[in-house]
């Protein structure tokens, strides 16, 4: 830690704001989270997590979008939140290609039921093939339509195993893994104890009653956290907290 005294965000350059959020150069892989929140805890307004976001934490997400090499959602946030193709735009391309990463990286989305668009943007726009990650129990009748669009990864027989889709990845060389959630998502990997990162904007709001928090799903031990910093840009928090090892 710097200081006790957030650092202005809008005073940081886009070089140095990325350079803030630099995976432990020693760790061969790593799982950061991402999400938004209201100051009382709400992870969406209405249904999504919109509303919650402004162009401070966009910054961040696109930043963080840029350094990885897949991007994981779960199926319920898509469905959401209208996920778009993940393209980057020719300045992060060249930022990639300078930090010696494809152009793009690559999307993918956990899923049991299979139950997605396979007209959506997500897959038909995608640079590079997504990635849908499910389980045995998938149903075919499903899971070979989005074969036709992304490569299916198999990890687990009743529902998807983490640890088992976060090993696949990282043999496919992902290992920079960004995960944007939803609540269930971030839930069952911090069961699975399979946190290295989370980075949370607490958003200068009061949601009020009613919508979920960050995280839901099955319970789980106390997972101790190190912030590792905290930025401030115009009433909103920008908190990143790696696992305490
Ligand atoms: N504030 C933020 O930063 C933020 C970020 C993300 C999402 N959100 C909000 O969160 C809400 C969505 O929450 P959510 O919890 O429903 O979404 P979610 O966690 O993205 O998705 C849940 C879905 O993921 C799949 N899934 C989860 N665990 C699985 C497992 N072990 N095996 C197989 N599939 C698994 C299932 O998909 P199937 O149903 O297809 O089987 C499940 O229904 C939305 O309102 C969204 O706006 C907010």
């Amino acid at each position: 830690m710097e200081s006790i005294f957030p650092t202005e965000t809008t005073e940081l350059t886009d070089a140095e704001l990325i350079a803030r959020y630099a995976p432990p150069a020693e760790a061969e892989s790593w799982l950061r989270v991402n999400f938004v929140s209201s100051t009382d805890g709400a992870v969406e307004v209405d249904g999504d997590s919109h509303a919650l976001s402004g162009e401070d934490d966009m910054r961040v997400f696109r930043f963080l979008r840029m350094r990885c090499d897949v991007l994981i959602t779960g199926a319920g946030t898509v469905r959401t939140d209208g996920y778009q193709a993940l393209r980057m735009t020719p300045e992060r391309v060249e930022w990639r290609r300078e930090h010696g990463l494809p152009d793009h990286p690559v999307m993918a989305v956990v899923t049991r039921s299979g139950d997605l668009d396979v007209s959506a943007p997500l897959f038909r726009n995608a640079p590079v093939r997504p990635l849908v990650i499910t389980c045995a129990a998938a149903p075919r009748s499903h899971t070979d339509r989005l074969a036709e669009v992304a490569d299916l990864v198999v990890a687990g027989e009743e529902t998807v195993d983490f640890g088992e889709a976060l090993r696949v990845l990282r043999e496919r060389g992902l290992r920079q893994q960004l995960c944007e959630g939803g609540p269930h998502i971030l839930g069952e990997l911090t069961a699975a104890d399979l946190v290295d990162e989370l980075c949370l904007t607490l958003s200068p709001f009061l949601a009020g009653a009613g919508a979920d928090r960050i995280t839901a799903g099955p319970p789980s031990p106390l997972r101790p956290m190190a912030l590792a910093h905290a930025l401030h840009a115009n009433g909103n928090l920008l908190l990143r907290y790696t696992r305490l090892r």
